[in-house]
């Protein structure tokens, strides 16, 4: 590194006589997506970007990325925020840095492919409504996904950049599919498609510092378009990574300011700045500009997100994607949803059987949705499986992947696997080999009608199109036609303190019982004070211990603290009892007597019933479909004879083993 060295480093007033580098590593900001949907399950609010837009808009980004990925999700489900007024925020308060997103190709913002019509309107919406840049890509790598969402960001003119998800088999780049050739194959694909940049996205963190810089270096040698670095600090080898790639040459990396950043985010951009003073690669970013940016966000911004933060653990290291080559937030997934099927004591089964099932399904990259796909396929195969039936639930996007939905995965997927998942599959038990949009009916149109009465324009009705059920209920309170949950609303930095107070009094056994405790659900329910004002808090005997629910006898003036979510990396369904009292009644009716009952095997939401009351049915038909972690199961009858008794609704949310009929 000597040779980079442009003054000597001694004596030198940094900030004020450091010599502008010939070649200046270019750094694209993630804290306002990547950031905090790695660390806060990406629950950050409009308001709390704001205070910091306009600082950060004047460090020298190359881009800030601030919307996309699972953005779009979140604001509408769980923050009451229109996705599409962030963006266009963001683009007011970012005057001179380029705002980028994540684009899941023909995925959208969504965990499923949409079909044509669906996806070219929202990128235009999403290029009219200010993005500059489209970072693009393929859960299995098919640049087949690419095409019509590319064609519309070329036609907007706006920046496409194509990325390669980095994936392994092995701890390090080689092995049978994931090697160097590989790699440059796949640039030089996206080469050919006219990227304006070549990303390499590493959501895993898996890429360890001298594959970097053997595959930066044998990318630049290759291709033109400039390389982009995306690599997680989750199993703790990113910061030795971007060194290494920076030596190699590469153009671009992303970071993190630095409250953002580490755990399963990114890297700190801070540490970087300083390891590259004087040297030809020096970002020229202001050390002190970035500090006064990082004290708005810890004393103003982040009390009100700290108990989203997984602090379960003392490392801020997940071995486990060394071990496992797995991201670290499908990990959490598998343990939340381990936890929720009490069943959290088998993790080292699904941990054993997950490259088994991996290869099954061909081999295909963890990134979203497909690491979702695997990892909850792996605990519903350990979980319901018997030694000579495996695959018994398979879920609705396990079949959808055999059937080719996807498209094309970088292995062929296990015959009989296939096979025997898509028997009765309705679209066909043949699988297909075109570009999986293809075969995809247009659903614009009918999304327009279906929503007429409460969309506005175009913008309404894709929130509609990508996410049906929440986006619905989201338009409804967006205009005022139904009031929504008070676990929606922001709260303030106040109220955020007291709740903190309260959870620290809580665990420290400081709360004063005012009610004799009670049972329900395994939590111990308790009224407390805290500064004169009630607060009813539930205890429960495993981790996390606390969970403050609401103050009953609140005045409207008084706080509301919410429920602190799970520390999910990804969302998950909406808390229980706001779906079912807003779509039915709060309780379902007590389940008849005598006949089989139908027990949901997990916690989830009903997505439709297959059958009606009364119907006959024969052991093995699938009687509803129960969205879980965002997979849809079918559950199919356990006994022949009529379906009776059915106590929920499209819509209602069930938990482990709520009768859902009774077969008799
Ligand atoms: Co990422």
């Amino acid at each position: 590194m000597t040779d980079h060295f442009q003054v000597k480093m001694t004596e030198m007033n940094y900030e004020k006589d450091r010599p502008k580098a010939n070649n200046p590593v270019k750094v694209q900001d993630l804290t306002l997506r990547d950031g905090h949907q790695s660390l806060f399950a990406t629950r950050g609010r409009t308001e709390d970007m704001i205070p910091v837009a306009e600082m950060m808009d004047n460090i020298g980004f190359w881009a800030v990325e601030v919307w996309g990925g699972a953005t779009f999700d979140t604001m509408h489900r769980f923050l009451n925020e229109d996705p599409w007024e962030r963006l266009r925020t963001m683009k007011r308060y970012f005057k001179k840095t380029p705002v980028s997103m994540l684009l899941r190709a023909q995925n959208l913002v969504g965990y499923r492919n949409y079909p044509d019509d669906v996806a070219k309107a929202f990128v235009q919406r999403t290029a009219e409504n200010g993005m500059d840049i489209f970072r693009t890509f393929d859960a299995l790598n098919d640049y087949r996904n690419f095409e019509t969402v590319v064609k519309e960001i070329k036609a907007a003119g706006k920046h496409f950049q194509g990325c390669v998800c980095y994936t392994l088999t092995e701890p390090r780049m080689g092995g049978e599919i994931y090697n160097l050739e590989f790699y440059l194959n796949k640039a030089k694909e996206l080469e050919e498609m006219g990227a304006d940049s070549i990303c390499i996205k590493d959501m895993a963190g898996l890429m360890s510092p001298y594959d970097a810089f053997e595959l930066v270096k044998a990318l630049k040698e290759s291709v033109r378009p400039p390389i982009h670095l995306h690599c997680h600090f989750t199993s703790g080898m990113s910061p030795m990574t971007h060194l290494k790639a920076i030596e190699a040459g590469v153009d671009i990396i992303d970071t993190c300011m630095s409250p953002y950043a580490y755990r399963t985010s990114h890297a700190a951009i801070e540490p970087l700045v300083v390891t590259l003073y004087g040297t030809d690669r020096d970002t020229g970013f202001s050390l002190k500009a970035m500090d006064e940016i990082n004290q708005k966000l810890e004393k103003d911004i982040l009390p009100k997100y700290k108990h989203l933060l997984d602090d379960s653990k003392v490392s801020i290291i997940d071995t486990n994607v060394l071990l496992h080559q797995t991201p670290g937030g499908m990990l959490s997934n598998l343990v939340n949803q381990l936890r929720e099927m009490d069943a959290l004591d088998r993790i080292g089964e699904v941990y054993d059987l997950l490259p088994k099932v991996r290869k099954d399904l061909g081999q295909v990259p963890l990134v979203t949705p497909t690491s979702q796909i695997v990892g909850i396929q792996t605990v519903n195969n350990v979980l319901f499986d018997e030694p000579n039936d495996t695959y018994k639930m398979p879920t609705q996007q396990v079949k959808d992947i055999c059937y080719g939905l996807y498209g094309k995965t970088p292995a062929p997927i296990n015959p009989e696997v296939q096979k025997k998942v898509l028997k009765g599959y309705p679209r066909g038990e043949e699988p297909i080999t075109c570009r999986p949009a293809e075969i995809l009916e247009s659903e614009l149109e009918k999304a327009r009608e279906d929503v007429n009465d409460v969309a506005a324009d175009l913008d309404d009705v894709l929130i509609y199109a990508l996410y049906p059920t929440t986006g619905k209920k989201f338009l409804r309170y967006k205009y005022g036609l139904e009031d929504p949950p008070a676990a929606m609303k922001p709260k303030t930095l106040e109220e955020a303190v007291k709740e903190e107070q309260l959870v620290r009094k809580a665990r420290a056994g400081e709360v004063v019982a005012k009610k004799k405790p009670e049972d329900e659900e395994g939590l111990r329910k308790f009224t407390v004070m805290v500064d004169d004002e009630p607060f009813e808090v539930a205890v429960e005997d495993k981790n996390p211990p606390v969970v403050v629910q609401h103050a009953p006898q609140a005045a409207a003036a008084a706080p509301q603290p919410q429920a602190p979510p799970q520390p999910a990396a990804a969302p998950g369904p909406p808390p229980k009892e706001e779906p079912a009292a807003a779509a039915g009644p709060a309780k379902p009716a007590p389940a008849p007597s005598g006949g089989t009952p139908m027990k949901a095997p997990m916690p989830g939401t009903i997505i439709r019933f297959e059958k009606k009351e009364g119907d006959s049915v024969n052991e093995g038909d699938t009687v509803v479909i129960l969205e879980a972690m965002k997979m849809e199961n079918s559950l199919t009858a356990p006994a022949s004879g009529t379906l009776q008794g059915l106590r929920y609704r499209e819509g209602d949310s069930v938990a482990k083993n709520d009768v859902i009929c009774v077969i008799g």
